[in-house]
């Protein structure tokens, strides 16, 4: 049975075997967690992504983790920019989580990690963000290990409620 832990903390010291990133359709970096695990993993994380990019917001490609190892893929996909929530948005960030997951099994990971995609520069709130990730990642139990890393203590406090609200679906939460 796999499990699903909510964490709170930088993203760059998780270890784990993939870790997903927020990023734009560039693939070559920019500010909040994206600019984090860029820094961590090193200039050739640009370099891979580049060569990949354009990334379309709700796809997920992957690229090795460079520096951060024992970290073995990243998995860059695109959250939505919130514009109120009738463009789509909330299907847009469920298809980030399940196209990351259904990626990671294909890469024969055990573990993976993800931070709270589109609710920081791009404005996704953050409760409905919480309740769309928990959701998404109970309905495709395909990795053993799934970690939702908030940055700070709202995020942290939404996930956990969302993640525990769902619990009755089989999935320990520790
Ligand atoms: N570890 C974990 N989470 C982090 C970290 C970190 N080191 N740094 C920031 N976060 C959190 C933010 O607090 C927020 O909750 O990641 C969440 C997502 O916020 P952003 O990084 O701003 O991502 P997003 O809202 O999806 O915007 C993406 O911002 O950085 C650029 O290149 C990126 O253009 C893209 C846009």
């Amino acid at each position: 049975m796999g499990t699903i832990e909510v964490v709170l903390g930088d993203i760059t010291a998780e270890r784990v075997d993939v870790i997903v990133t927020a990023a734009n359709e560039s693939l070559l970096g920019g500010g909040g967690v994206d600019g984090a695990i860029h820094r961590a993993a090193g200039p050739a994380l640009a370099e891979a992504g580049a060569e990949l990019a354009p990334c379309e917001p709700g796809r997920a490609v992957a690229t090795p983790a460079f520096g951060l190892a024992p970290v073995k893929h990243v998995i860059h996909t695109v959250g939505p920019v919130w514009e109120g929530g009738d463009r789509g948005e909330d299907e847009v960030l469920t298809s980030c989580y399940l196209s990351s997951l259904r990626l990671a099994a294909e890469l024969g990971a055990e573990s993976i990690a993800f931070p709270a995609i589109a609710t920081g520069v791009y404005g996704f709130p953050a409760q409905r963000a919480a309740r769309i990730a928990a959701r998404a990642v109970r309905s495709l139990p395909i990795i053993d290990r799934i970690r939702l890393v908030a940055f700070d203590e709202e995020t942290f406090e939404a996930l956990t409620t969302a993640v525990a609200l769902g619990d009755d679906r089989g999935w320990s939460v520790p």
